[in-house]
């Protein structure tokens, strides 16, 4: 799996000690609140796990499905939330946590579906990655673990066709690696 990557972006040491500066921030500014925690499915997963831990309120966790990208490097642009009951979020002071913000649509799609379905008090949101291009919807997220150029990544949670979100680090993949995944490619179908 490692030798389709072509770059290593963030290794995971850079990303824990980041994470331990941005969970101070968050603690301290959640301090006395009705606290929950809402993780964006599947790409927060692992962001969302290393982070709550750094977070020592009390606070309850959620997950709300989402996807605006269906396979493939680019956003399909319709943001989906198959989700039947919202989460109860009445008088609490939400984090919503996500991978990475793109064109913006699914941060502001949750963000909207939270305060309007779920009753949020107020929703804070969080990314660990913020990539450099102009957002299709306005949105400026409360915390930021990191600023990238704009290409597409995967590891520590970030996918690729389904593939790669338990490699440790976050990097760049290879073209062949992009090629062989690719949807309707007739070669192999799992990372080598
Ligand atoms: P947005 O709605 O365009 O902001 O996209 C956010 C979602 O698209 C994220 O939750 C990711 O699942 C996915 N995404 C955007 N950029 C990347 C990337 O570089 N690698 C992997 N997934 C990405
Ligand atoms: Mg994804």
């Amino acid at each position: 799996m490692e030798n389709d990557i072509a770059k290593i972006l963030l290794p995971e040491r850079e990303i824990l000690q980041r994470l331990d500066e941005l969970a101070a921030c968050i603690t301290r500014d959640f301090q006395g609140q009705l606290m929950s925690v809402v993780g964006i499915l599947n790409g927060s997963c692992i962001f969302l796990a290393d982070l709550l831990r750094r977070i020592p309120l009390p606070l309850t966790v959620e997950c709300v499905p989402a996807a605006s990208y269906h396979g493939g490097t680019t956003s399909s642009g319709k943001v989906e939330i198959p989700l039947r009951d919202p989460p109860l979020l009445r008088r609490r002071g939400v984090l919503l946590v996500d991978d990475i913000l793109d064109t913006g649509r699914t941060l502001a799609a949750v963000r909207q579906f939270l305060i309007e379905r779920a009753g949020a008090q107020h929703v804070r949101t969080c990314v660990l990655l913020r990539k450099a291009v102009s957002r299709a919807v306005e949105i400026e997220p409360d915390y930021v673990a990191f600023d990238i150029p704009n290409e597409f990544v995967v590891g520590y949670g970030l996918d690729y066709m389904g593939h790669y979100r338990n490699l440790p680090f976050i990097g760049v993949l290879t073209p062949e690696a992009i090629a062989r995944l690719a949807p309707g490619s007739m070669s192999r179908e799992t990372p080598t």
